[in-house]
């Protein structure tokens, strides 16, 4: 068994969860609330999350929360989720949301989510998680395409960093 400091493959993170949507989950036209979703997913992601590093992960950003369909009270809500890339001490989880009609069988795909979650030590501080060795063509793609996306965040971050800046030393002294 490969020890908690050796590269872990994205496969062995992998989580699946089934829910089933109750009246308590569902608005007024019977179909669920969408922050119903965001929690399942945000829970999903963090025990892939924790199942690569091993140790205690907060969620620090979800982005690219796309809902496509949506989902109905008596439904069944399959969610999975995988580890795609590992920085230094965050780690970018991909989240595939479908809904299965429990009497026809019939599969949607109804929502896709990226996460980021950050390791972290018992006093809150991010601490190195170990590295992800992909292997497969379709995990080379999920990294290299969260490589992307990773470079997308660091740019928006710096870019916001830069205009608060600018806009701090025009800001007018309070009278
Ligand atoms: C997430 C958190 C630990 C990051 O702390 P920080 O002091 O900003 O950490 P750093 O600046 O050292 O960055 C650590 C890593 O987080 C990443 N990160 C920080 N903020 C991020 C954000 N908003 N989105 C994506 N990544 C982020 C950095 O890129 C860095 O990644 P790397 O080490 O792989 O290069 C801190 O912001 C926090 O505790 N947030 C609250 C988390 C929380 O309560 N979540 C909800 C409940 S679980």
């Amino acid at each position: 068994m490969a020890t908690h400091d050796e590269p872990g493959r994205p496969g062995d993170s992998a989580v699946e969860m089934n829910e089933l949507v109750l009246p308590t989950h569902t608005n007024a036209l019977g179909t669920i609330f969408g922050g119903q979703i965001m929690a399942w997913i945000d829970i999903c992601a963090a025990m892939a999350a924790m199942r690569h590093a091993r140790v205690q992960c907060v969620t620090a950003s979800m982005d690219a929360l796309d809902f496509i369909a949506p989902v109905r009270l008596g439904e069944l809500v399959n969610l999975k989720a995988m580890v795609n890339f590992v920085g230094r001490t965050s780690l970018e989880v991909g989240v595939r949301v479908e809904a299965e009609d429990l009497h026809s069988g019939e599969r949607r795909h109804t929502a896709s989510a990226y996460l980021t979650f950050v390791a972290i030590a018992a006093d809150g501080t991010a601490i190195p998680v170990r590295g992800l060795a992909p292997s497969t063509p379709s995990e080379r793609l999920r990294y290299e395409e969260a490589e992307a996306r990773r470079q997308q965040r660091l740019a928006l971050a710096h870019e916001r960093a830069r205009l608060r800046a600018a806009h701090a030393d025009r800001s007018e002294p309070d009278a």
